[in-house]
């Protein structure tokens, strides 16, 4: 780990092309007015945007950590992302090229996805969703997604969109939490040729949810479902009715109106609801986006995530939207039905910039050169990584195979919980492989000990935030004190957000995510609690206790490895080990299946009784346990 996060003797400096028709060419001087006058800074950059009225303040700290931004601004994103585009040229512009996993493929220009954003929206109204009502997203990766979040924003409903991956339990947990009536799906979704029943998981997770009223299915992919007549209706029957009009009125929200909550990991098993509002959300997303990628009318856009996390609001739904751009998506799995996949898309759409995850290209680059090498991908200008840190390997493959040494990678740091990227390069950054390089312009961070003092370079630290900035999180979704307890608390006095990671600087204040310092495992740039996977395993009647760890994995970046206590009079018939994948699967869902389940008789714990995952993942990696003076064992 030193040794890669050490590494400084490798510097990578943009093409001087790129840098002088870049929106930002000198981050210093941004970097330094945004300093001076933060207020003034944020404020330029709303501009930007519409507001139906202008705001009194541009962030009040006056409750903090409750932090409002844009006070007494009315605005809807709904607006800012479509409404005003079909008022001028790009009315004609293509907003979205779309391509499903089969190869079939849909392309909406913005007229075309304001019509049919205001379509879901009237279905939505007619459903009885009220501004301030939240609605649960179960979907795969097709527009409808998008159209229903962007519906759900121009009523002023709150839209929760839970990933496709989870489980029904899962499931109902964040309907339940979210008191949503209306839950939106598809009756599948495709991966790898075969289809996902999303409408049986969610017929399963409602039928412990009484509040769901309705539920919206999307035809995708013509598999048998069942509807309960009054309560589930077909998608494509509802747009045909009059009640589909394509003109809806665009609701006046206020600034520090909720947008979305958007559900999260930990560290207990409850996950946690982070909620974005309407007015700081658009303006930091729509900002970032034009900075560190560089976006002009000519580009075409690539995010391959998945709309059902963070990187897909901001920048799948949002952040492109806000800026009029045309984005590419793509329905399915990476490699199928053969590994050049994504890099055939490339040069069949020309993306000019592809923004995915080191795991993905960890994945990819296992297929080998030959099957990038096949294509034309000079089209490309830009790349962008996210999730995790990025390792030197990865990153040389996707510098020279996939950029062709021409193109930089934004790697670029940020989390659920703030909106949207924290610690990135711009394209002028002269770039070090595994480094999110420095603050975007209006955010301070710093690398601190226990007490809040700053570490000298090369010493690991907590990574914290030091001012606010305009898309933080508002709160856990009815759980104030556990969002002052999480991010608030250790730094109290200084008023800090504490992030969570470990990471260190180095001599010329580059940052070097190391990783969570709490029981968060990235597995495949997942975000997953240690405590969201063990009580799945514990609900199981064979098991006693668990404890998960993450095991380095050379594509996943981690792989779950579990250990279990069996209930006394419980032995392991041989097939205990695939029951329990099969639990986690059906408790939490597909992503948070531990890779290896061992049967242990005891658990290194402390004194107090908490498990010590720190030294069962030394022991797992035969390196030296450290200090273990508090062990029970
Ligand atoms: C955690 C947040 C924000 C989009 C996806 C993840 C890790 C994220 C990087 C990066 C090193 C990174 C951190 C962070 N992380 N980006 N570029 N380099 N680590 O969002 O699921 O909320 O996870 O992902 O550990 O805390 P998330």
């Amino acid at each position: 780990m030193s040794d890669k996060v050490n590494n400084r003797s490798e510097w990578f400096y943009p093409p001087e092309d790129l840098v002088r028709s870049a929106y930002v060419q000198d981050y210093e001087a941004a970097y330094a007015r945004a300093q001076a006058d933060p207020e003034g800074f944020w404020a330029e950059q709303a501009r930007e945007l519409d507001w139906f009225e202008p705001w009194q303040q541009v962030v009040d700290g006056s409750n903090a950590p409750f932090y409002r931004w844009f006070v007494g601004a009315k605005t809807n994103i709904a607006h800012n992302a479509l409404d005003r585009h079909v008022k001028t040229w790009r009315k004609n512009k293509i907003a979205m090229i779309w391509e499903g996993e089969p190869g079939d493929v849909r392309t909406f220009s913005y007229y075309r996805m304001w019509q049919e954003v205001n379509r879901f929206a009237n279905i939505l109204k007619s459903m009885g969703v009220k501004k301030g009502d939240t609605v649960t997203i179960y979907m795969g990766r097709v527009p409808e997604m998008v159209w229903a979040m962007l519906a759900c924003a121009k009523i002023g409903a709150i839209h929760s969109v839970v990933y496709g991956g989870f489980s029904d339990q899962a499931l109902t947990d964040r309907i339940e939490d979210a008191q949503s009536r209306v839950v939106v799906t598809c009756d599948g979704a495709w991966l790898r040729g075969s289809i996902v029943p999303l409408k049986d998981t969610v017929d399963e997770a409602v039928r412990r949810c009484p509040i769901v009223e309705h539920i919206i299915v999307v035809r995708r992919t013509g598999n048998e479902v069942y509807m309960e007549p009054g309560r589930d209706y077909w998608y494509h029957d509802l747009r045909g009715l009059p009640i589909a009009a394509t003109q809806c009125p665009t609701e006046v929200m206020d600034s520090e109106d909720p947008l979305f909550i958007l559900y999260t990991s930990g560290t207990t098993g409850k996950p946690k609801g982070v909620l974005h509002t309407h007015g700081g959300y658009q303006v930091y997303t729509s900002t970032t986006l034009k900075w560190v990628f560089d976006i002009n009318d000519e580009d075409r856009w690539w995010c391959a995530a998945d709309p059902g996390w963070i990187t897909g609001h901001s920048y799948i739904v949002y952040g492109p939207l806000l800026l009029g751009a045309t984005s590419f998506m793509y329905e399915g799995a990476p490699a199928h039905p053969y590994p050049n996949r994504w890099w055939k898309m490339i040069e069949h759409y020309g993306i000019t910039i592809l923004y995915t995850a080191p795991t993905a290209i960890r994945g990819l680059m296992r297929f080998g050169s030959a099957w990038p090498n096949r294509h034309d991908l000079s089209s490309l200008r830009l790349l962008g990584s996210v999730g995790e840190p990025i390792n030197p390997e990865a990153w040389k493959w996707y510098h020279t195979i996939i950029g062709k040494s021409r193109c930089p990678i934004m790697d670029t740091w940020w989390q659920t919980e703030t909106g949207g990227f924290m610690i990135t390069p711009l394209p002028s950054t002269p770039l070090k492989p595994g480094s999110a390089t420095r603050p975007f312009p209006g955010i301070e961070v710093d690398v601190v000990d226990e007490e809040g003092n700053s570490v000298p370079p090369g010493t690991d630290g907590m990574l914290v935030i030091k001012k606010p900035w305009p898309s933080m999180l508002r709160t856990i979704y009815g759980d104030p004190n556990r969002y002052v307890e999480q991010y608030w608390s250790k730094y109290r006095k200084q008023g800090w957000y504490l992030a969570g990671d470990s990471a260190r600087k180095d001599e010329d204040g580059y940052i070097w995510i190391i990783g969570r310092i709490d029981d968060v495992l990235k597995v495949s740039g997942y975000r997953l609690g240690t405590a969201e996977v063990e009580s799945g395993l514990v609900s199981h009647p064979a098991v006693a206790e668990a404890a998960v760890i993450g095991i380095p994995d050379e594509v996943k970046g981690n792989a779950i490895h579990a250990y279990c206590i069996l209930r006394a009079g419980v032995t392991d018939d041989g097939h205990l080990e695939a029951t329990l994948k099969d639990h986690v699967r059906h408790e939490v869902g597909p992503i948070a299946v531990p890779a290896r389940i061992e049967f242990v008789a005891s658990l290194p714990k402390t004194r107090s009784g908490k498990i010590m995952r720190r030294v069962l993942k030394a022991r797992a990696m035969g390196m030296p346990e450290g200090d273990i003076s508090t062990l029970e064992e």
